[in-house]
C-alpha cells in the first residue's frame, strides 16, 4: 500500500512537472503582465516619464490635463487589447493619430528607452518584456515621421 502511495505520488510529481511549464506558457501576456491594473500603472508610469522628457516633453505642451487623461485611457485599451485582455480599443490607428506630429527616429529611440526604465522599475520580468516589445516595435513605421 506504501508503495502505492509513493507511485502515485511520483506520478503527481511527475504531471505537475509536465503540465506547470504548459499552463504558464498558455497563459496570455496580459495575464503575465498582471492584467489591467498592473497595465494602467505601467502606462501611468511610462508617460509620465515622456512629459517629463526634455525632448519628448515638447509633445505635450498645451495638452490639458483631461485630454492627457484621454490618451492615457487609449493606451492602456490599447495595451490590453493586444496582449489578450477583455479590452475593445476605440481610439484611432496608429498612423492616423501620430501623423503631422513630427516624431522622428530620435525621439522614437527615446521613447523605448523610457518605455525599457518604465518595464525595468516595475520588474517586469525578461521574456514579458521581449513579447511587448514585439508588439511596441513595429508600430515605429506608422507612427515615426520619416520625412522629418
Ligand atoms: C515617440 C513616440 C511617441 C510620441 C511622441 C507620441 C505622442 C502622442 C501624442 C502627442 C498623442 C496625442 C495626439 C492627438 O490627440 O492629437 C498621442 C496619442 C496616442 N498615442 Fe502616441 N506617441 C508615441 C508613441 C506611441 C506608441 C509606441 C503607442 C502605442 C503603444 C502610442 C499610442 C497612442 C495612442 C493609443 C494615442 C491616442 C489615440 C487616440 O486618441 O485615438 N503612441 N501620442
Amino acid at each position: 500500500m506504501r508503495l502505492v502511495s509513493l507511485i502515485a505520488a511520483i506520478a503527481g510529481l511527475a504531471a505537475a512537472l509536465l503540465i506547470t511549464p504548459a499552463v504558464a506558457k498558455d497563459k496570455s501576456l496580459y495575464e503575465r503582465l498582471g492584467g489591467y491594473d498592473a497595465i494602467a500603472a505601467v502606462t501611468d508610469d511610462f508617460l509620465d516619464s515622456l512629459e517629463k522628457d526634455d525632448k519628448l516633453g515638447r509633445f505635450f505642451h498645451g495638452v490639458s490635463k483631461d485630454s492627457v487623461m484621454r490618451i492615457r485611457q487609449h493606451v492602456v485599451d490599447l495595451i490590453c487589447a493586444k496582449t489578450g485582455g477583455p479590452c475593445y480599443y476605440t481610439g484611432r490607428d496608429m498612423k492616423t493619430v501620430h501623423e503631422g506630429l513630427g516624431i522622428t527616429k530620435a525621439d522614437w529611440d527615446i521613447m523605448v528607452k523610457r518605455f525599457g526604465e518604465t518595464l525595468a522599475r516595475f520588474k517586469v520580468p525578461e521574456q514579458e518584456q521581449k513579447d511587448l516589445a514585439g508588439l511596441v516595435v513595429p508600430l515605429e513605421k506608422q507612427i515615426v515621421d520619416h520625412a522629418s
